[in-house]
């Protein structure tokens, strides 16, 4: 299983959908563990204790089942992702992001450093104005209640990221394909 489905994301260019590439880099963690616990099944078993080696042979077959598991939620994701292809723009957009570093502090579908920014145009009145001022000046804001909640939980004020009106619409349409991929709309 594991197998096939790296080759689905690698033939697919999965690195270029954030939220897969996320999911992937999950995955591989947990491959990762593998051989150093499939090192202690060998130990224990060659030291003739057969009941560690059960047990670590187990934590083996634990870790390969989450990495299955997180792959084949990948490979769900990018199947979606590929039936909603980005516009032009909305890869221009995407461009703008990492550009900006946006990436740095925002991971799609998961709270960091910063907000998940997935569904963002959905929680703010006249959303993709304020999306569009907070990202062109995010300290006109800094004072707004739904604003300051954030500071205080993140412990952080959003830096400017000097981004222009083009870029910074771009981004917006970037980040309604984010939604679009996440069944938001
Ligand atoms: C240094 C970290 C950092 C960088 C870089 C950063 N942000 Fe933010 N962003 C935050 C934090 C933290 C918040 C929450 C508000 C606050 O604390 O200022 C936030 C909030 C937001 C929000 C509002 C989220 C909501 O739920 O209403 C948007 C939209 C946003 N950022 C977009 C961007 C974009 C686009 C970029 C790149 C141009 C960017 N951010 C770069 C840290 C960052």
């Amino acid at each position: 299983v594991i197998q096939s489905v790296v080759k689905f994301l690698k033939e697919k260019h999965f690195e270029k959908y954030p939220k897969v590439k996320q999911l992937v880099e999950d995955a591989l963690d947990q491959y990762g563990k593998i051989p150093e616990v499939k090192a202690k099944a060998d130990e224990a078993y060659k030291k003739g204790d057969v009941n560690g080696a059960i047990l670590w042979e187990y934590q083996v077959w634990q870790y390969m089942v989450k990495t299955a598991d997180v792959g084949l939620r990948a490979k769900n994701n990018l199947t979606k992702a590929l039936a909603t292809p980005m516009t032009a723009v909305q890869a221009r957009g995407e461009e703008a992001y990492l550009k900006g570093g946006c990436n740095g502090c925002h991971v799609i579908g998961q709270v960091s450093s910063g907000p998940d920014l997935t569904g963002v145009l959905l929680r703010h009145e006249n959303a993709e104005k304020w999306v569009f001022d907070f990202i062109k000046d995010p300290a006109s804001k800094y004072e707004e209640d739904y604003v300051k909640a954030m500071i205080n939980y993140f412990n952080l004020r959003m830096p400017n990221q000097n981004m222009t009106d083009q870029e910074i619409k771009d981004i917006i349409e970037y980040l309604k394909w984010i939604d679009e991929n996440a069944g938001l709309y």
